[in-house]
């Protein structure tokens, strides 16, 4: 009788506990900034050995080339390259934003394979980067025990593109390895235990869940690139570099580098074929200097820096500004129209002057 009710006392404490935990740590991450869409990362893992192939293949990844880049991973690496059981790999999404919390786009899907179960696809095709619940409810399934095969899916994985304290950041959906701490896996990725546990609505390591994702914020190159750009805002982490403006440009990130992007023309093809051949990447003002070329200036040196591209060209802008920018090589057509123009009045005025004094 004693031991009865205290068995379930125990159970309504750990169920209620359980309970905290699930509510806290949701594997849903807040995106709640002006920011709507954005590249976002996942670490992915995967219990058996398996290949670079596949991984692309599994989050339909278009160039192999942006995993490569976003692992440091040289150019010329295959396709086939074996990826050993637990070894993490990072993979790019495509993250978009609504009603405050982020997911990847549809573009992930999976077709069911015979034997599957929705918690196995979760948990071991997907390395618990989301959780059966969720694809059964993005995807209305009205009964997750009963699914069939050739059914496909849409995997909604977390992600975010919100600011961390106004600066840019590189969302990282890290599983957390069961008896890590908040303390270790920022450690790992260059961040604070607060940090860590306040983006992710937790008090601290009793709240981590093993097996789960945590949203791990990177630090991210900061860069010119213009918020109308077609890539904006391009946020790439330490020690990764990526493709951009349809290919032509290559862009890297490294924290020896002072967190400033560097890009420079890629020598690669244009992947649209709207772009028959790569805009040159002549810096604006300065028609000597190309793109990753730097000069000296009053001010110190300044190199030409990629700015964004639109559907016709390549921007770019020399950087960083001077605070006295005006001098030829500025890049800043206005002010130097304005000094013509002011040139100009003061013509007309001698002109009208001498005029009334004849
Ligand atoms: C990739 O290229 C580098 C030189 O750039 C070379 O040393 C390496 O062997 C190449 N790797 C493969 C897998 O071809
Ligand atoms: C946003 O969230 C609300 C409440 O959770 C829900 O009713 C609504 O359908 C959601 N809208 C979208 C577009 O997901
Ligand atoms: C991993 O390999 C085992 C044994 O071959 C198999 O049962 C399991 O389904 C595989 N897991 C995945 C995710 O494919
Ligand atoms: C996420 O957003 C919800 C709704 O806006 C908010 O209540 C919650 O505190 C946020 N969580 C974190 C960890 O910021
Ligand atoms: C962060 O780590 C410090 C020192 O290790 C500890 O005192 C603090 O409670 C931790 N905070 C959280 C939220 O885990
Ligand atoms: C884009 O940048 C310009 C100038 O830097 C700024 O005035 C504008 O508000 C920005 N627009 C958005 C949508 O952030
Ligand atoms: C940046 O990445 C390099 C290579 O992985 C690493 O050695 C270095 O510690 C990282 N720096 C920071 C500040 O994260
Ligand atoms: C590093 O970057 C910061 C701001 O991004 C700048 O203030 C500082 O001068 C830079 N340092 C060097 C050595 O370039
Ligand atoms: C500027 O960059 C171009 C292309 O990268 C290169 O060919 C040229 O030599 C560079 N010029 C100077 C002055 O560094
Ligand atoms: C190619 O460029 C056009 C115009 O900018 C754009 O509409 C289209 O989506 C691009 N296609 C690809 C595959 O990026
Ligand atoms: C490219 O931009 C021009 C002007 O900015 C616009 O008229 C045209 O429709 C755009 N083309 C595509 C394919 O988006």
């Amino acid at each position: 009788m004693e031991t009865s009710r205290f068995t379930l006392l125990g159970l309504l404490v750990s169920f209620s506990f359980f309970l905290t935990l699930s509510a806290q740590m949701t594997g849903n991450f807040n995106c709640s900034g002006s920011t709507t869409t954005c590249q976002s990362l996942v670490g992915y893992s995967s219990k058996n050995a398996t290949t670079l192939r596949n991984i692309q293949t599994l989050f339909a990844v278009k160039n192999l080339r942006s995993i490569l880049g976003a692992n440091n991973l040289p150019l010329n690496t295959s396709r086939d390259q074996r990826v050993n059981p637990n070894q993490v790999i990072r993979v790019p999404i495509h993250c978009s934003c609504s009603n405050g919390t982020g997911v990847s786009n549809r573009d992930i899907e999976y077709t069911i394979k015979k034997d599957d179960t929705l918690s196995f696809v979760a948990t071991e095709v997907f390395g618990g980067l989301v959780t059966f619940q969720k694809i059964s409810e993005v995807n209305k399934i009205p009964n997750p025990d009963k699914i069939e095969i050739g059914q496909k899916f849409w995997i909604p994985l977390p992600c975010s593109c919100d600011k961390l304290n106004g600066e840019d950041v590189v969302h990282y959906a890290h599983v957390v390895k069961l008896g890590s701490s908040l303390a270790e896996i920022a450690a790992q990725f260059g961040t604070d235990n607060t940090t860590l546990a306040q983006l992710n609505g937790i008090i601290g390591d009793s709240q981590l869940l093993a097996d789960n994702p945590l949203n791990v914020p990177l630090k991210a190159c900061s860069s010119s690139v213009r918020n109308d750009s077609l890539d904006a805002p391009l946020l790439l982490s330490n020690n990764s570099y990526a493709f951009t403006a349809n290919t032509c440009i290559k862009c890297s990130c490294d924290a020896l580098k002072n967190w400033t992007l560097s890009c420079e023309p890629s020598q690669i093809r244009p992947s649209n074929s709207t772009w028959p051949t790569c805009p040159p990447s002549r810096c604006e003002g300065a028609e000597s200097l190309f793109l990753g070329n730097t000069t000296s200036s009053s001010c110190g040196p300044r190199s030409c820096t990629y700015a964004g591209y639109s559907n016709q060209t390549i921007f770019t802008t020399l950087s960083p500004t001077c605070p006295d920018s005006a001098g030829p090589g500025s890049g800043n057509y206005a002010s130097t129209f304005r000094s013509s123009f002011n040139f100009v009045m003061v013509l007309i005025q001698c002109a009208l002057l001498c005029l009334c004094l004849l």
